[in-house]
Protein backbone atom coordinates (compact mmCIF):
# COMPACT_ATOMS: atom_id res chain seq x y z
CA UNK A 1 0.00 0.00 0.00
CA UNK A 2 0.82 3.76 -0.35
CA UNK A 3 2.21 5.79 2.19
CA UNK A 4 0.52 8.51 3.27
CA UNK A 5 1.80 11.79 1.73
CA UNK A 6 1.91 15.07 3.31
CA UNK A 7 2.69 18.32 1.32
CA UNK A 8 4.99 20.71 3.41
CA UNK A 9 4.71 24.64 2.10
CA UNK A 10 6.96 27.45 3.29
CA UNK A 11 6.14 30.93 2.58
CA UNK A 12 8.41 34.05 1.80
CA UNK A 13 11.49 34.91 3.80
CA UNK A 14 11.23 31.44 5.25
CA UNK A 15 14.81 30.45 3.09
CA UNK A 16 16.77 32.58 5.15
CA UNK A 17 15.95 30.79 8.01
CA UNK A 18 19.25 30.46 10.49
CA UNK A 19 20.15 33.68 9.03
CA UNK A 20 16.92 35.52 9.73
CA UNK A 21 16.17 37.18 13.13
CA UNK A 22 17.46 34.29 15.03
CA UNK A 23 16.50 35.75 18.53
CA UNK A 24 12.94 35.64 17.01
CA UNK A 25 13.07 32.06 14.33
CA UNK A 26 16.31 30.44 16.09
CA UNK A 27 19.08 29.78 14.10
CA UNK A 28 17.47 26.41 12.35
CA UNK A 29 17.80 26.44 8.89
CA UNK A 30 15.06 25.24 6.53
CA UNK A 31 17.38 22.39 5.44
CA UNK A 32 17.90 21.10 9.05
CA UNK A 33 13.71 21.83 9.46
CA UNK A 34 13.40 19.73 6.20
CA UNK A 35 15.36 16.61 7.43
CA UNK A 36 14.09 16.64 11.10
CA UNK A 37 10.46 16.61 9.21
CA UNK A 38 11.66 13.88 7.28
CA UNK A 39 13.10 11.38 10.21
CA UNK A 40 9.56 12.21 11.74
CA UNK A 41 7.26 10.89 8.73
CA UNK A 42 9.79 8.11 8.55
CA UNK A 43 8.75 7.49 12.40
CA UNK A 44 5.23 7.89 11.84
CA UNK A 45 5.19 6.19 8.25
CA UNK A 46 4.31 8.54 6.17
CA UNK A 47 6.42 10.64 3.81
CA UNK A 48 6.76 14.35 3.40
CA UNK A 49 7.20 16.04 0.28
CA UNK A 50 8.64 19.84 1.09
CA UNK A 51 8.84 22.99 -1.14
CA UNK A 52 9.61 26.53 0.03
CA UNK A 53 8.31 29.89 -2.38
CA UNK A 54 8.16 33.72 -2.10
CA UNK A 55 6.13 34.01 -4.54
CA UNK A 56 2.22 33.50 -3.76
CA UNK A 57 1.81 32.24 -7.31
CA UNK A 58 3.49 29.20 -6.78
CA UNK A 59 2.67 28.42 -3.77
CA UNK A 60 -1.26 28.67 -5.00
CA UNK A 61 -0.23 26.15 -7.99
CA UNK A 62 1.60 23.67 -5.21
CA UNK A 63 -1.65 23.94 -3.66
CA UNK A 64 -3.72 23.16 -6.32
CA UNK A 65 -1.37 20.14 -7.38
CA UNK A 66 -1.96 18.98 -4.27
CA UNK A 67 -4.88 17.49 -4.49
CA UNK A 68 -4.97 13.97 -5.58
CA UNK A 69 -1.42 13.88 -4.44
CA UNK A 70 -1.09 14.37 -0.91
CA UNK A 71 -3.76 13.67 1.33
CA UNK A 72 -2.82 17.10 3.85
CA UNK A 73 -0.83 20.00 4.03
CA UNK A 74 1.04 22.26 7.31
CA UNK A 75 2.02 25.41 5.90
CA UNK A 76 4.09 28.51 7.23
CA UNK A 77 2.50 30.99 4.64
CA UNK A 78 5.37 33.62 6.47
CA UNK A 79 3.96 37.18 5.91
CA UNK A 80 1.42 35.75 3.56
CA UNK A 81 -0.47 34.22 6.37
CA UNK A 82 -1.65 37.99 7.44
CA UNK A 83 -2.67 39.03 3.94
CA UNK A 84 -3.19 36.34 1.21
CA UNK A 85 -7.11 35.63 0.65
CA UNK A 86 -5.44 33.61 -2.58
CA UNK A 87 -3.97 31.29 -0.57
CA UNK A 88 -7.02 31.08 1.68
CA UNK A 89 -9.04 30.68 -1.33
CA UNK A 90 -6.31 27.84 -2.82
CA UNK A 91 -6.30 25.83 0.49
CA UNK A 92 -10.50 26.02 0.61
CA UNK A 93 -10.62 24.97 -3.18
CA UNK A 94 -8.61 21.76 -2.64
CA UNK A 95 -10.34 20.37 0.81
CA UNK A 96 -7.64 18.65 2.16
CA UNK A 97 -6.90 19.37 5.93
CA UNK A 98 -4.47 21.61 6.99
CA UNK A 99 -2.47 22.45 9.62
CA UNK A 100 -1.23 26.17 10.44
CA UNK A 101 2.41 26.42 11.80
CA UNK A 102 4.60 29.52 12.60
CA UNK A 103 7.80 29.37 14.60
CA UNK A 104 7.15 32.34 16.48
CA UNK A 105 4.35 32.95 18.59
CA UNK A 106 2.38 35.57 15.91
CA UNK A 107 -0.37 36.18 18.71
CA UNK A 108 2.97 37.82 21.26
CA UNK A 109 4.01 39.98 18.09
CA UNK A 110 2.71 43.09 16.16
CA UNK A 111 -1.04 43.36 16.49
CA UNK A 112 -0.74 42.77 12.05
CA UNK A 113 0.45 39.21 12.71
CA UNK A 114 -2.68 38.50 14.85
CA UNK A 115 -4.81 37.80 12.19
CA UNK A 116 -4.16 35.06 9.67
CA UNK A 117 -6.55 34.11 6.70
CA UNK A 118 -5.46 30.58 7.34
CA UNK A 119 -6.62 29.73 11.09
CA UNK A 120 -10.54 29.41 10.52
CA UNK A 121 -10.47 26.78 7.80
CA UNK A 122 -7.79 24.92 9.31
CA UNK A 123 -7.73 21.80 11.53
CA UNK A 124 -5.47 23.99 13.61
CA UNK A 125 -2.54 26.52 14.13
CA UNK A 126 1.02 26.06 15.93
CA UNK A 127 2.61 29.05 16.54
CA UNK A 128 5.16 29.57 19.03
CA UNK A 129 7.34 26.64 19.49
CA UNK A 130 10.24 27.11 17.06
CA UNK A 131 10.87 24.54 14.81
CA UNK A 132 9.10 22.34 16.90
CA UNK A 133 6.22 23.53 15.50
CA UNK A 134 6.53 21.93 12.59
CA UNK A 135 7.34 18.49 13.83
CA UNK A 136 3.96 19.17 15.84
CA UNK A 137 2.03 20.26 13.29
CA UNK A 138 3.04 16.68 11.44
CA UNK A 139 2.00 14.95 14.66
CA UNK A 140 -1.52 16.61 14.40
CA UNK A 141 -1.75 16.29 10.91
CA UNK A 142 -1.20 12.14 10.70
CA UNK A 143 -3.85 12.11 14.31
CA UNK A 144 -6.27 13.40 12.34
CA UNK A 145 -5.89 11.49 9.70
CA UNK A 146 -5.68 8.24 10.88
CA UNK A 147 -8.63 9.36 13.10
CA UNK A 148 -10.54 10.10 10.44
CA UNK A 149 -9.58 6.85 8.16
CA UNK A 150 -10.85 4.76 11.65
CA UNK A 151 -14.27 6.17 11.82
CA UNK A 152 -14.79 5.43 8.35
CA UNK A 153 -14.14 1.79 9.06
C1 LIG B 1 6.15 33.45 10.66
C2 LIG B 1 5.42 34.63 11.30
C3 LIG B 1 5.03 35.66 10.25
O1 LIG B 1 4.36 36.76 10.86
C4 LIG B 1 6.26 36.18 9.53
O2 LIG B 1 5.90 37.08 8.52
C5 LIG B 1 7.11 35.08 9.00
C6 LIG B 1 7.35 33.92 9.86
C7 LIG B 1 6.66 32.44 11.72
O3 LIG B 1 6.94 31.31 11.35
O4 LIG B 1 6.78 32.78 12.90
O5 LIG B 1 7.66 35.17 7.92
O6 LIG B 1 5.24 32.77 9.81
Amino acid sequence: MQKTSILVLNGPNLNLLGKREPSLYGSVTLDGINKMLGLEAQRLGVVIESLQSNHEGILIDTIHEAAGTHRGIIINAGAYTHTSIAIRDALLGVKLPVVEVHLSNIHARESFRHHSYIADIAIGQISGFGAESYRLGLLALVDYLEKKADSMN
